[in-house]
């Protein structure tokens, strides 16, 4: 008996979460504080507060006062609910929907229970039950907070036990409700080459939706993440932001609502968009996480905030190292043979970086890949053009010092193919209807276990036979079209969230077969870049545009939610108008490759790349892994300038762009930030064109971090595309 009585004593110490039964349950990072408040007798859950940290919990009381927390009865349970339905009392754009057994359209859900699970000292796990006490509803509310990152990720689950299938027609993975005088949006929309251009603007009564029904290369055109300014447009160094993205590389949605109070009402999870999901009893129907932070010091601070959790966190080896490559697309597109692609890694070797990438067009025989237009699915190695097979350029590249890295997109399959001709019902295509075809190519459908095995075969065969590749990029060009799925047969409606979970589904397997596997996602540039295939990949390609102006502009954009080590930038043809250094410099801000053929550049410009990228190794710990702070905006000026600082403030790189300056401009100095006021910092030009010497002010010198944070460096010029990047060094 006394046995039991410690056994029971000690699950209850060290494994019994603690249950309360509060009226409040605050969830809460190092600054951020959100209140969910349980009404006491209804048992309806509210968002009582959400912003900045409150000091004394005795004064949450108060909140109830309010309408938000909703108080009891039947007209006033209106408030802000955490997971309003449809069909209740409130009028407004709900995050659930469900069609019951019986037809009806309602649910109210109802606090059952929550739980507080601390993971480790700076990660808390909240988990509140709610049910319909009508119908066997119940759904899950999950918080994930990150204390010193000051992130906040949630979703939900749902789940039910009717006697038949529930048709389930909204399912947010959140909602949020905020209370100020007026609310901009900044979104992240473009296209291919113009990926995440931002804009803002005032958000007034009635909703605006950030969505996509693309299906796959899903972001194409606006990115699954967006900040709001509160009271102000959001600005890098003040105001109170809020940043939020859903981690689903498909359909996603964001819902902005101003409702008759003038409150905002934030819903995000995956597009409902033809999605009406029929959940069987039992079944557990998880939405995607979707994380946010809330900065009252701007845009900048909410980054970090975003940028060293995600190191932390949920990058795939976020904290570990970055291989610097050349790859050869821009090179030679699909026009390359054996001694071609053998030369250019004399070049990988010439230029110093890690790795070559072997990109589009080593594959395909019946169909050999000639253009893109032919032979997606048919992986294997196209024997006239590389008679001696992957293996042969992974020696090769080996006797040159460097590593290989290989392309493919095998979630893709062409109209001709062998592949195709094989398994015609593996493509997603209309049985009645001509097809159209986008990059005149297919998506396989993922909802299919057995195209899944397939897509995951792909990996796990060129890994197979080459143990050595070191490395790959995963391609996906076209979004889903002609919707229809031969395997999911009746249930059309599952189609874009099946394939996406399939889709992710392959990552994980890749992933855990392969955890050491440096992988690059790509979707004909950023149209696939969200946090959910970031845990299987330690990179992005964030655009197809490498013409550096437009870099500065997109690099600009991504890093406002991801880390510099997770941006891939090269460094090509593309703009010739620009010098080599300033094509360098824009890359060498995030992470850097190239993709050019050096023996067409001058022995000089070698000589630069050369020794750029030696710095580059040197420096990958302060650029990669220190604190970015974006210091001058190329949307408000004609200049750009971001800088790295390393946790010890030992150590800092700035870089600065000249875009476009104005005749007799006025250039003012960049002053810096992160770094130590006390410390002496020498400041060094650096990736200069051999033999030229800076003509900075203040080269060579040595200044207080006060000096440099409050007076700063006169880095900025008046001449059309002119950089530098400065190394900081304390002494
Ligand atoms: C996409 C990618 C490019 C390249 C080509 C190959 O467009 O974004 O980098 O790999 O496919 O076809």
């Amino acid at each position: 008996m006394k046995k039991f009585f410690l056994s029971f004593l000690l699950i209850g110490l060290f494994s019994l979460p603690l249950i309360s039964q509060s009226e409040f349950i605050r969830i809460s990072t190092d600054d951020i504080d959100l209140v969910i408040r349980v009404a006491p007798q209804s048992k309806r859950v509210y968002q009582a507060y959400l912003g900045d940290k409150l000091m004394n919990e005795s004064e949450f009381k108060a909140l109830s006062f309010s309408l938000k927390g909703g108080s009891e009865g039947s007209v006033s349970a209106r408030g802000w609910e955490v997971y309003p339905a449809s069909g209740a009392e409130d009028f407004f754009e709900p995050a659930f929907a469900i069609q019951h057994n019986d037809g009806n359209m309602t649910s109210i859900f109802r606090y059952v229970s929550h739980e507080v699970n601390k993971i480790d000292d700076n990660v808390t796990e909240t988990v509140i039950n709610l049910k319909d006490d009508v119908y066997p509803v119940n759904v899950k509310l999950v918080y994930h907070t990150f204390g010193k990152e000051n992130i906040i990720k949630t979703w939900t689950e749902i789940n039910h036990t009717e006697k038949k299938p529930v048709t389930i027609s909204r399912y947010a993975s959140s909602m949020l409700y905020f209370e100020s005088p007026a609310y901009y949006l900044t979104e992240f929309s473009g296209d291919w080459a113009m990926e995440a251009r931002m804009s803002t603007q005032q958000l007034q009564f009635g909703k605006k939706i950030l969505e996509t029904k693309l299906g796959s290369r899903a972001a194409m055109h606006v990115s699954p993440f967006f900040q709001v300014g509160l009271g102000q447009p959001a600005q890098e160094q003040q105001g109170t932001v809020v940043l939020g993205t859903l981690a689903w590389s498909g359909n996603f949605q964001f819902t902005f609502e101003v409702d008759n109070s003038s409150n905002l009402r934030i819903i995000s999870g995956i597009n409902p968009y033809a999605s009406n999901y029929e959940l069987k009893p039992k079944e557990n129907f998880v939405t995607p996480e979707f994380i946010f932070t809330i900065s009252k010091d701007g845009t900048s601070k909410a980054s970090r905030n975003f940028h060293t959790w995600a190191r932390n966190y949920q990058l795939k080896d976020g904290k570990g190292d970055r291989l610097t490559l050349l790859n050869n697309w821009e090179a030679t597109q699909f026009n390359f043979d054996e001694d071609k692609l053998v030369d250019i890694m004399g070049e990988a070797r010439m230029l110093g970086v890690d790795m070559f990438l072997l990109d589009d067009g080593w594959f395909g025989n019946k169909y050999p890949r000639e253009k893109a237009t032919t032979t997606l699915g048919d992986w294997d190695v196209t024997k006239d053009k590389l008679p001696h097979g992957i293996p042969f350029l992974v020696e090769k590249a080996k006797e040159n010092g460097v590593k290989f890295g290989i392309w493919i997109e095998p979630e893709m399959i062409s109209p001709e193919s062998e592949l195709i001709e094989k398994h015609p019902d593996w493509a997603i295509r209309l049985p009645n209807r001509e097809p159209y075809y986008y990059r005149s190519q297919l998506v396989l459908d993922m909802s299919n276990p057995k195209v899944q095995d397939f897509v995951f075969g792909v990996v796990d065969n060129i890994m197979s036979e080459n143990p050595d590749v070191a490395f790959l990029k995963w391609d996906c060009n076209s979004p889903i079209t002609n919707i229809y799925s031969p395997y999911l047969k009746t249930k059309q409606n599952q189609l874009y969230i099946d394939h996406n979970r399939g889709v992710v589904n392959v990552f994980k397997r890749v992933n855990e077969k392969y955890p050491d596997l440096p992988m690059m996602l790509c979707a004909g540039g950023g149209g696939r870049c969200d946090y959910e295939s970031l845990k299987y990949f330690t990179e992005f390609w964030c655009s197809d545009n490498t013409d550096p102006i437009e870099r500065i502009y997109i690099q600009w954009g991504f890093s406002q939610f991801f880390p510099a080590k997770s941006m891939d930038a090269h460094v090509t043809s593309w703009n010739r108008r620009t010098s080599i250094k300033f094509r360098v410099d824009v890359a060498m801000m995030c992470k850097m490759g190239f993709d050019i053929r050096t023996h067409e550049m001058s022995e000089t410009d070698q000589k630069f790349c050369q020794q750029a990228v030696a710095d580059y190794k040197r420096l990958k710990p302060v650029i990669l892994d220190g604190d970015q702070y974006r210091l001058v905006s190329p949307y408000e000026t004609n200049h750009m300038s971001v800088m790295y600082a390393n946790e010890e403030k030992t150590k800092a790189v700035l870089f600065s762009y000249d875009i476009h300056p104005r005749m007799g401009e006025k250039t003012m100095s960049v002053k810096l930030q992160g770094l130590d006021p006390d410390k002496k910092y020498k400041i060094e030009e650096i990736n200069l064109i051999p033999e030229r010497k800076s003509n900075m002010r203040g080269n060579g010198e040595t200044f207080s971090g006060d000096f440099l944070m409050k007076i700063g460096l006169n880095v900025f010029t008046t001449g059309q595309t002119n950089s530098r990047v400065i190394e900081i060094t304390a002494e």
